[in-house]
This record gives structure tokens, sequence and C-alpha cells, in this order.
């Protein structure tokens, strides 16, 4: 499949829902939502939300499913979001640009970019738990938020954030930054899948395969991250090169060098798509995306 043209279609889709569900610039909340909305529509790849379609299309590839799980896309982008704008921040990465653009504590202030995260994360509880806005049934709607909830949360993206920030210019054994990795980005990433799946109506055995594939493509997203930081511009990522190495942080390049961590991305991304054998033609969208994450430039 052409996986350009798919994710450009996929991201037009997520971006036109985003338009629809995000909060106008509203007095007197003016500057702060401003602030939410510099950051959300600043460009990005979009790859969670199109994550999400992707899982729940590879079950049931209906147009009105896709519209179903548009609340969740705009949900996972706004913490996804957040969490960049919180990463950036001097006391975190101390990044001065993000998406092409400049970070937004550098247009808002540390205070404005604290508060905007603080309200993307919180607005994104907010959609999900309306149920004229997400449509999904009652039930699956409320594992949706918990999935969320745990993912963004303190024994996932929180805490894997929280891990690699204590260990900034520390020397630690190479399963301690695979837990940071898994945990900072690939618990979204995973949930990412599993709420698509979830909301489409996917039976345990989908689940718990779509847990492999997701767990897997979450772990090499971040290895490729860490690959691009060592060996990409800023020009051609939206965000300083380099930036890793500045700030003391293990990587896997750090740690394999180059060559080997290009094959331990590689060898995720196929045990991912070995997961998905029970799944027919519909997961093919999946099957690209998971081979995207390996061969992305940004
Ligand atoms: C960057 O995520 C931060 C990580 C979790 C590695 P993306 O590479 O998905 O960033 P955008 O959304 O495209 O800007
Ligand atoms: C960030 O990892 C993961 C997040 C939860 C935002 P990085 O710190 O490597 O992400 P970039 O490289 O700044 O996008
Ligand atoms: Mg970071
Ligand atoms: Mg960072
Ligand atoms: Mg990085």
């Amino acid at each position: 499949m052409k996986i350009k043209e798919y994710l450009a279609e996929q991201r037009a889709v997520v971006e036109e829902a985003m338009d629809a569900f995000m909060l106008a610039v509203e007095e007197p909340f003016t500057k702060h939502i401003e602030a939410m909305r510099y950051s959300l529509f600043a460009g990005g790849k979009r790859i969670r939300p199109i994550l999400c379609l992707a899982a729940g299309n590879a079950i049931d590839d209906s147009p009105e499913m896709t519209e179903k799980l548009l609340s969740i896309c705009v949900a996972l982008e706004c913490i996804h979001t957040y969490s960049l704008i919180h990463d950036d921040l001097p006391a975190m990465d101390d990044d001065h640009l993000r998406r092409g653009k400049p970070t937004n504590h550098i247009l808002y202030g540390e205070a404005g970019a604290i508060l905007a995260g603080d309200g993307l994360l919180t607005y994104a509880f907010d959609l999900l738990s309306k149920p004229d806005i997400c449509t999904i049934n009652a039930t699956a709607r409320l594992r949706i938020i918990s999935l969320i909830a745990q993912a963004a949360g303190s024994i996932g993206m929180v805490g894997g954030q929280s891990l690699d920030m204590i260990n900034e210019n520390k020397e630690y054994p190479i399963e301690t930054l695979q837990t940071i990795h898994r945990h900072k980005t690939g618990s979204l990433i995973t949930c990412s899948v599993l709420t698509g799946a979830v909301g489409a109506g996917a039976d345990e055995k989908q689940i718990e395969a779509l847990q492999q594939y997701g767990d897997n493509i979450g772990l090499a997203f971040q290895i490729v991250d860490d690959l691009l930081d060592a060996t990409s511009t800023t020009e051609q990522l939206g965000k300083e090169a380099g930036s890793d190495a500045e700030r003391g942080k293990a990587t896997y390049p750090a740690f394999y060098g180059i060559e080997k961590t290009r094959q331990l991305a590689q060898e995720a991304v196929e045990r991912s798509t070995r997961a998905l054998s029970g799944f027919d033609d519909k997961a093919e969208p999946l099957r690209a995306l998971a081979t995207y994450i390996y061969t992305r430039s940004h």
C-alpha cells in the first residue's frame, strides 16, 4: 500500500476532527486556549490518532466506525501534545524548537506552557466522557478512558518521563533504558492501538495480538527517535538534533552504535507485524505503519 498517501489522507481526517472538537479561543481564557491551540495545530505526524484509526479499521473498516473513533483520536493527540509541551520545558529537556516552531514556553512563558499542557490533558478526558461527542457505547467508552488514563499516567508515560529525568547523566543497564522507552513513549502508542480496537468491538484475542503489535512498534518508535536525534538535522526534524547527547540522556545509539540500533528497531518492527498474522487485509495499514515507523525521516 502507498503509505505516504495513506498518512496524508488520515492526517487530514484527524485534523478536521481536531478543528471540530477543540476549544475555541474565548474570553476570559483567550491566552490560555490560544497557547493550547498553538502547539496542537503546529503540525506533527499525528501518528497516535492514525494508529487508533488503523487498529479500529482492522476490525471494522466502515466510514461509520472511523467517525466513531475520531473523538478518541483528538483526545490522544491532545495528551501527546501536552507531553511535548512539558517535555520541552526548561526543567525537563529545555528545548526551543518543536514541530518546526518555537516551543510553547518560548511564546507563552513557563507558567503559560505548564497550564497549556494541563489544559490539553484535562480536555482529552472531557471529550471522552461526553456521550454526545464520544458516541461509543458506555462500557467500551469506560474501558477506553481507563486505558488512556493508565497509559498517560504514573505507570505509563509520566512514570517513563520521571525515570528519563532522574537518570540524566547516569550510567545504567540497557534494561533500564528499555523500561524508560517502553513507558515514556511506548505506553501511549500501545494505548492508541488498543483504544481503536476496543472502540471497534475487537475480541480479547484480537486485543492481545494488538497489544503485542503496539508494544513492539512503541519501542521501535522511541529507538528511531533516538537514532534520528543522533543522525539527522534540526531542519529535517523540526526539533533540535543532538539534544539527547547535550542533556546526557542514555540512548540506544549510545549503547549499541548506529548500525546495531537500526537492526534492533527493525527486529521490533518485525515482531510487531508477526503479531498481526491472525488479521486479514484490513490490517494492511497497521503493517505499513510499522514499516513506516522504522523508515521515517522525522
Ligand atoms: C515525539 O513524538 C516524541 C516522542 C514520544 C518520541 P512524535 O515524533 O510523534 O512527534 P510529532 O507529534 O510528530 O511532532
Ligand atoms: C519524549 O521523549 C517522550 C515524551 C513523552 C514527550 P524525547 O524527549 O526523546 O522526545 P523529543 O525527542 O523531545 O521529541
Ligand atoms: Mg524527553
Ligand atoms: Mg525531549
Ligand atoms: Mg527524542
